[in-house]
């Protein structure tokens, strides 16, 4: 997703220009930009392509100016292009725009904007901004900025730029996360803080309807009024080598390995130390609340959604509340039944995903209850929603969320069971006996990513395949899904998961000889009747996969390769079982030598629609 960053003090911005954007580089993009105020004119240059393009670009003529922003494009309006890459300039050249989000009346705005003789060179929507600021600039750069502001609609981190008043940049913030750096003589702007945190780890992190009036020496924010907001100094607590690779290949592998830390810290702390209970020192829920709500939604996208019915599974089996789940982006549009005595659970890594924030905000108007659990303190999400629960899995920086996705399954595991407390649902013995065994969780991840080789193998022997099915029933096959996606994302594999009961429902017309089924078998209940649907797709010749857990001696039996997990309760094994359809989807995507990091037509953080 587009990336912002800005500078002003007494260096050569474009130093901290490139570099900013290159620790942005993560987040996905298809072009990229930079603008340094030289004085008598504003330095633009943009190239389409990766951060790489531009530097060619700036060789021998970097210009030497000491106030920039930057900017990496993911297209929205328009194709990636030199011309739609930002910033955007006005017919002058003196005013100059980077934008995150997506300007939603800028068709009226451009209209009337060529009325009045504005030419425009791009097909974004960004470019009416400058536009504006030059029709209605007279003198006053932040007053002007108010006035655009005023016209906008829609969602956006905007930074500004004018030639005539080079001791200022402002920026805007409306559901796009932006944060202001503080340094000595010196300050910051980004969209992220990993773009900022090698310079300074004091930083403003920008509200919706704040404008931050950035000069060298100082930060003023105020609001759409025009009114001084108070705020506070946010001290950046993580390191900027947690946002690094560390000695691993690509992110998602050191993510992956990463994940019995990650589940480790979403657990600490809401243990009980005698192993008795869950504590949610954020919730504070009690009985009365929980009678207060007659039904509850889990909305979220993509592995946040597969984590979510996981969730689901967990709530209704063990707190015995009603649970549906919905895809953010269907949910926002399909006017939900909800009401305040429904209780709307969002889940989102990043906390800025666009269609869940959406949703979540529709919920609210509704009068539901909120609760989201994402992973990023001061996301959108988590201002927004009435109750926040972090996952404390540390900075996710892989398009291919993993170590995310493990940690909202313990979240959701220990919300049901917190309920389930509050509730009675589940005795005392059995939430000991559920506690000793999320205990083990970390270790057991530990013991499942040492044994990769096999998983190695696999995939240089499917590799190449074209088709690749997941099945499973009940947890399975929720699992499943997320394996599915993992594969296809990265390696760019068609990969598909099903409910093994659907199967002669139309599926099997497509399992003949050596298609590659992978087949999760690990849940208990429904056993013996996964058994013979993977006897189904064996008896058409596919290659099939087993995953189960240590102890099962009947799956081996019916096929040639089994993978093996530690053994746990059958409501933990997904937090298991995900881990080699990680590995799998990894090296399958190294085999065929994809851009594991950043997959094609991928963001990390999909804060437009
Ligand atoms: O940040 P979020 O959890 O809200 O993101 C939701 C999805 O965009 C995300 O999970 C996406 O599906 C990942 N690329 C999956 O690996």
């Amino acid at each position: 997703m587009c990336g912002i960053v800005g500078y002003i003090g007494d260096k050569k911005a474009v130093e901290f220009l490139l570099e900013g954007l290159t620790k942005l580089e993560y987040r996905g993009y298809d072009s990229a930009g930079i603008a340094v105020n030289c004085g008598v004119n504003i330095f633009v240059e943009k190239a389409v392509g990766r951060l790489d393009a531009l530097k060619e670009k700036l060789k021998n003529r970097e210009p030497e100016g000491t106030v920039g922003i930057g900017h990496t494009r993911w297209a929205t309006h328009g194709r990636p292009s030199d011309l739609n890459a930002h910033p955007h300039t006005d017919c002058t050249g003196k005013f100059v725009v980077v934008h995150n989000g997506i300007i939603e009346n800028y068709m009226s705005l451009k209209e009337d904007l060529i009325s009045r003789g504005h030419k425009f060179i791009s097909e974004t929507d960004t470019e009416v901004v400058p536009h504006l600021l030059e029709e209605v600039y007279k003198g006053d750069f932040i007053g002007a900025v108010r006035e655009v502001l005023n016209k906008i609609e829609g969602s956006y981190s905007l930074v500004f730029m004018s030639k005539d008043n080079p001791e200022t940049l402002i920026c805007a913030k409306q559901d796009n996360p932006l944060v202001v750096g503080l340094g000595k003589g010196e300050n910051f702007i980004a969209s992220d803080i990993p773009a900022i945190i090698s310079k300074t780890r004091d930083t403003y992190i920008l509200n919706d309807g704040e404008i931050a009036i950035v000069k060298k020496d100082s930060v003023k924010i105020i609001n759409r009024r025009g009114e001084d907001v108070q705020k506070k100094v946010f001290r950046v607590t993580w390191n900027a080598e947690a946002a690094e690779k560390g000695g691993y290949e690509h992110f998602m592998l050191k993510e992956i390995h990463e994940q019995p830390k990650a589940v480790r810290d979403t657990m600490s702390e809401r243990v009980l130390k005698d192993g008795s209970a869950i504590v949610m020192e954020e919730l504070h829920w009690d009985k009365n609340f929980l009678d207060s709500i007659n039904k509850i939604y889990i909305v979220a996208c993509g592995t946040a959604y597969h984590a979510g019915l996981v969730g689901k599974f967990y709530i209704e089996k063990l707190a015995r509340k009603l649970v549906e789940v919905d895809l953010a982006s269907e949910y926002r549009y399909r006017d939900p039944i909800v009401d305040e005595k429904t209780l709307v659970i969002v889940i989102s890594q990043s906390g800025e995903t666009s269609d869940t924030l959406a949703a979540l905000k529709e919920s609210k108007r509704l009068g539901a209850k909120t609760l989201a659990v994402t992973n990023v303190v001061g996301s959108s999400i988590a201002r927004e929603a009435d109750q926040v629960v972090y996952t404390w899995a540390g900075p996710e920086i892989a398009v291919a969320s993993t170590k995310a996705y493990t940690t909202q399954l313990i979240l959701m595991f220990m919300l049901a069971l917190y309920m389930a407390q509050i509730q009675k649902t589940v005795s005392p013995e059995r939430t000991r006996e559920l506690i000793e065994l999320l205990k083990k969780i970390p270790a057991q991840i530990s013991e499942t990513l040492s044994d990769v080789d096999p998983i190695k193998t696999f995939a240089r022997q499917y590799g190449f395949n074209e088709d690749v099915f997941y099945i499973g029933r009940s947890l399975d096959y929720d699992v499943a899904l997320e394996g599915a996606l993992k594969l296809k994302e990265i390696s760019y594999i068609h990969a598909e998961a099903y409910a093994s009961g659907e199967l002669k429902h139309g599926t099997l017309a497509l399992i003949v000889e050596g298609v590659p089924v992978i087949a999760l078998a690990t849940q208990k209940s429904v056993y013996e009747k996964t058994l013979s649907n993977i006897k189904e797709v064996k008896a058409r010749d596919a290659v099939v996969i087993g995953i189960a857990a240590a102890g099962d001696t009947e799956l081996e039996k019916y096929l040639d390769h089994v993978i093996f997990v530690p053994e746990t309760d059958e409501l933990l094994i997904p937090l298991l079982t995900v881990v080699p359809l990680q590995l799998l989807a990894y090296y399958a995507a190294i085999t065929r030598g994809c851009d594991v990091d950043k997959p094609r037509n991928l963001a990390k953080s999909v804060t437009v629609e």
